[in-house]
């Protein structure tokens, strides 16, 4: 089943509520919630207080994106806030497995995060912690910027591994993600899809979520009667 996962980084910051609602009956199934610290990545943005406020307009699954050095000083603050999901960068912690574990043990499900540049081989150790990993198809700190085809490959040969460790983990993708590269991505097989802009920035984003969904749906239809 494909998630689509509108990013709140593209929606208007002065009506932040009306903007997560509006997506939430479009038929979103989770919030990207993109967290910048201005160090990891070079933009500011979002911290718990705002994701804390969001929680009790929304019941779709907060999938919160730390881009954040050393996250491990605010995992308990984004817990409490009410992400379900936490997502850390494996090039911002020394720690992954103490990290990950921290998480997991706090019931949150723990996700992990690779920049365009860093290998798989990362997480290799790590794959049977974590509910989800992030595969980033721009280098992050933006919204709008294009889409890096050259990761594609990377998306496949993780569900080639995911396959043949037997392991039931969510590929999901981020950045540049429209209705022509996602059919790209789900083909490789990526199943939770990560769009900004092409949402929010687009005339009617009801409408652009829809259109979205259906790209995904069709490629994923086509995939399940074969073998990936
Ligand atoms: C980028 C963020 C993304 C961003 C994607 O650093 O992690 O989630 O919002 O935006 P688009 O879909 O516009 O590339
Ligand atoms: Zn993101």
């Amino acid at each position: 089943m494909i998630k689509i996962a509108p990013s709140i980084l593209s929606a208007d910051f002065a009506y932040l509520r009306r903007d997560v609602v509006m997506v939430e009956e479009a038929g979103a199934d989770y919030l990207h919630i993109d967290v910048m610290d201005g160090h990891f990545v070079p933009n500011i943005t979002i911290g718990p207080p705002v994701v804390a406020a969001l929680r009790p307009h929304s019941k779709m699954v907060f999938d919160v994106h730390l881009m954040i050095n050393n996250p491990d000083r605010y995992l308990t603050s984004f817990i409490e806030a009410g992400a379900d999901i936490l997502t850390v960068h494996a090039e911002a912690t020394l720690h992954l497995d103490r990290t990950l574990r921290f998480i997991k043990e706090r019931g949150v499900k723990p996700g992990v995060a690779l920049n365009p540049a860093t290998p798989l081989s990362v997480i290799e150790y790590v794959l049977p912690l974590v509910d989800q990993v992030l595969i980033m198809t721009v280098n992050p700190g933006f919204g709008g910027q294009r889409f890096i085809k050259e990761i594609v490959p990377k998306i496949k040969a993780l569900r080639s591994l995911l396959i043949q460790e037997e392991l039931e983990v969510d590929i999901e993708v981020d950045g540049g993600i429209n209705p022509e590269t996602v059919s790209e991505v789900v083909r490789a097989g990526a199943n939770v899809v990560v769009a900004g802009s092409a949402i929010y920035r687009s005339e009617n984003p009801k409408e652009a979520l829809a259109t979205l969904k259906r790209a995904a749906y069709i490629i994923n239809n086509s995939l399940s009667h074969k073998e990936r």
